[in-house]
């Protein structure tokens, strides 16, 4: 599947959200597929990893994110998992699970329920490799439609997940591990 024209079937291609969509996606991409090639052994697939990327923010256009240039009706959280179900409808399963297992570093049953928050009663937590893999090079860019986007340092990604929990904190420092 060629991941920009699945994007363009959902934005505008001259839209400000099909550009930062794009720009990110392929930042993540090359991060996504640099950190693949360091765990071999695990043996990765990179043409999964490379689409994933792509798309696992596609569902940014049903949320109210006009910074992004995005007026849905639903709150940002709820981005991946309405990714989710744009590619579960495409029979894309494993696409579909990067989406709705990306946000931070992964979303536990316990926190949804904690603070209420919109999205399903289960875990969406990064299981497979090529799903930890799409969230832990996610962490390093933020979208900006305005600056240009620089890559995050790893010391930065962890202080900004410590308001989340110790909890998160030790998963993206196994990735790290892992991934480094
Ligand atoms: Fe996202």
């Amino acid at each position: 599947m060629n991941p920009i024209d699945f994007l363009a079937q959902y934005y505008d291609s001259r839209s400000k959200a099909f550009k930062i969509l794009v720009e990110h996606g392929k930042l993540v991409a090359n991060k996504a597929l640099a950190a693949a090639r360091r765990v071999p052994g695990l043996k990765p697939d990179l043409e999964l990893i490379e689409t994933a990327a792509m798309l696992h923010d596609i569902g940014i256009f049903l949320t109210n994110s006009p910074g992004f240039g995005c007026y849905g009706k639903h709150p940002y959280i709820c981005h991946g998992i309405l990714g989710s179900e744009l590619l579960k409808g495409k029979e894309h399963p494993e696409l579909a699970l990067v989406c709705e297992r990306h946000v931070g570093v992964g979303i536990s049953i316990e926190d949804i329920q904690r603070h209420n928050l919109p999205l399903p009663n289960r875990d969406l937590i990064p299981v497979s490799i090529e799903e930890q893999i799409v969230c832990y090079a996610d962490k390093f860019f933020s979208k900006n439609g305005n600056s240009q986007p620089s890559e995050k340092t790893i010391a930065d990604i962890i202080d900004s997940l410590r308001r989340y929990g110790p909890d998160k904190v030790q998963r993206f420092k196994s990735w790290v591990q892992m991934f480094e």
